[in-house]
């Protein structure tokens, strides 16, 4: 059975306690963290640079992954794997070159994922699925956290799933579902073929806290894989 991971968004984080939220994280029991990087001009916020990620590094030994809302990832793909991201995610309508650029985080030592825009067809991932370990599926807008999960990704979903079993990388390449993920849509994204989670707000706002708020989220997803 495929292993769900929990993906933590940092953008609700208190960023003047970066280093206790992070290890907070860990405590309560998720897979990696996810760092929303924003340019403020692929998408309008501006978040996370290399060095506030290398300086989180040191607060825990899970994974991270950069998810790439920049226009430029040819151009700091280098100094994010530097600051400590073992994954970068990088959007298929911002790559001119997406090919070359999959194949250069590949150089660079790091796992390469491609994310979808709600709008983009899953057509656009069809001839890279060898250069990935996972594809990203967008269920909102990217640029803010706290946004309303769009729940006709669902069949986007499925169909990309079709699109990875079809060409025998079921193993190889992951589904990820980012945005508005929590524990009232986590299940269909699971049920639709998603099994790596970010979330943001529902992990840092419920008022039972984050160690309860992982292991239901988990729990649910879990339960949605057996249906
Ligand atoms: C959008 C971000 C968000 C965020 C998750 O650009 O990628 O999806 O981290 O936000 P929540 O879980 O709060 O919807
Ligand atoms: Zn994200």
């Amino acid at each position: 059975m495929p292993r769900i991971e929990i993906a933590p968004s940092v953008l609700p984080a208190d960023f003047a306690r970066l280093g206790e939220e992070i290890a907070a994280l860990e405590a309560a029991g998720v897979d990696r963290i996810h760092w929303d990087v924003m340019d403020g001009q692929f998408v309008p916020n501006l978040t996370f640079g290399p060095a506030v990620i290398a300086s989180a590094r040191a607060h825990t030994t899970l994974p991270f992954e950069a998810h790439l809302m920049v226009l430029t990832a040819d151009n700091m793909a280098a100094d994010y794997v530097k600051a400590g991201c073992q994954r970068l995610t990088v959007h298929a309508e911002a790559c001119t070159h997406l090919h070359r650029t999959l194949g250069l985080i590949n150089s660079l030592g790091a796992t390469a994922a491609v994310a979808l825009n709600p709008a983009t067809p899953v057509s656009a991932v069809a001839h890279v699925l060898d250069l990935v370990d996972m594809i990203l599926i967008m269920t909102v807008n990217p640029g803010f956290g706290g946004q309303s999960y769009i729940a006709t990704m669902e069949p986007k979903i499925r169909e990309l799933k079709t699109m990875i079993d079809a060409q025998g990388l079921t193993d190889r390449v992951a589904i990820e579902v980012d945005g508005g993920i929590g524990p009232k849509t986590v299940a269909a994204a699971v049920g639709a073929g998603a099994t790596v989670l970010v979330a943001g707000s529902a992990l840092f706002r419920d008022p039972e806290g984050l160690a309860h708020a992982v292991t239901d989220l988990r729990t649910r997803a879990e339960a949605a894989l057996t249906c």
